[in-house]
């Protein structure tokens, strides 16, 4: 990681959230099908994941298969799957080794039973890692999230757990997937695509938002801490003015 000395360990964000996107170009690029991309869409994960854990950022969030992704030709799906399920049985050790969390988000009921069974395993064997917190977005939506929320806190209010006059932002905060994560602050996107394609729609309203042309096969840490040092060159003012911040 040649440049993460530019990179100034007091501002770190604290959760970087990724769209990990452009697997199928990458493949097509060298001839090759597109789950040839994603299957090495692995090693850059584990890059952002050791690079994240050596800066000592606290959360990292990676959208890996959205809700609108199961519409994808059926064995497209079933690759994701079964390479997600590989993946976890070959990053426990990176996990246990960077002293990472693992954790998930989106509608697990959804997934295969194996896949399940791999992540549950996964959380179970690194629940005590207090590092850098890993989060996995599958079979994820954030309207589906919204949605599930509003249902959740509409059933508390009918039965009298919850006023309609207490209800605030962190009665919302605490139905998402999301609660135990702080909120956003930098969302890289790969592959040149500038657009959130429904993810974590609430929790990046202050993001700093980053779009780069790599391809998420060719993403490196250098390429994360070329995200983090552009995200520190930028004044987050959060409705003030910059006069107001000095
Ligand atoms: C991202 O790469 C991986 C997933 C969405 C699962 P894509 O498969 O979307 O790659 P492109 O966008 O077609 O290049
Ligand atoms: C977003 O990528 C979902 C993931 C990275 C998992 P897509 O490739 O599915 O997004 P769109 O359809 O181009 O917006
Ligand atoms: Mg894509």
């Amino acid at each position: 990681m040649e440049l993460a000395n530019q990179i100034n360990k007091e501002r770190l964000p604290k959760h970087i959230a990724i769209i990990m996107d452009g697997n199928g170009r990458w493949a097509k690029q060298r001839g090759k099908i597109r789950i040839f991309g994603h299957e090495n869409g692995k090693n850059a994960v584990r890059q952002v994941v050791e690079g994240c854990a050596e800066l000592g950022v606290s959360c990292l969030t990676l959208y890996a298969f959205s809700t609108e992704n199961w519409n994808r030709p059926k064995l497209e799906v079933q690759a994701l799957m079964k390479l997600l399920v590989n993946s976890l049985k070959e990053e426990l050790k990176t996990f246990q080794e960077n002293n990472v969390r693992l954790n998930v988000i989106g509608d697990i009921s959804a997934l295969p039973s194996k896949a399940k069974k791999e992540l549950l395993n996964v959380i179970e064997q690194t629940k005590h890692n207090n590092g850098l917190v890993l989060t996995l977005a599958l079979s994820y939506g954030s309207r589906d999230e919204i949605k599930n929320a509003i249902k959740t806190i509409a059933d508390k209010v009918k039965n009298n757990i919850i006023s309609t006059d207490l209800i605030d932002e962190s009665t919302i905060n605490e139905h998402l997937y999301t609660h135990n994560l702080p909120d956003v602050d930098l969302l890289i996107r790969t592959s040149g695509e500038c657009r959130i394609s429904n993810f974590l729609l609430w929790q990046i309203a202050y993001a700093e938002l980053y779009f780069t042309e790599t391809l998420w096969p060719d993403f490196t840490k250098d390429d994360l801490c070329k995200a983090i040092i552009n995200y520190q060159q930028r004044e987050r003012r959060f409705g003030k003015t910059s006069e107001q911040l000095n």
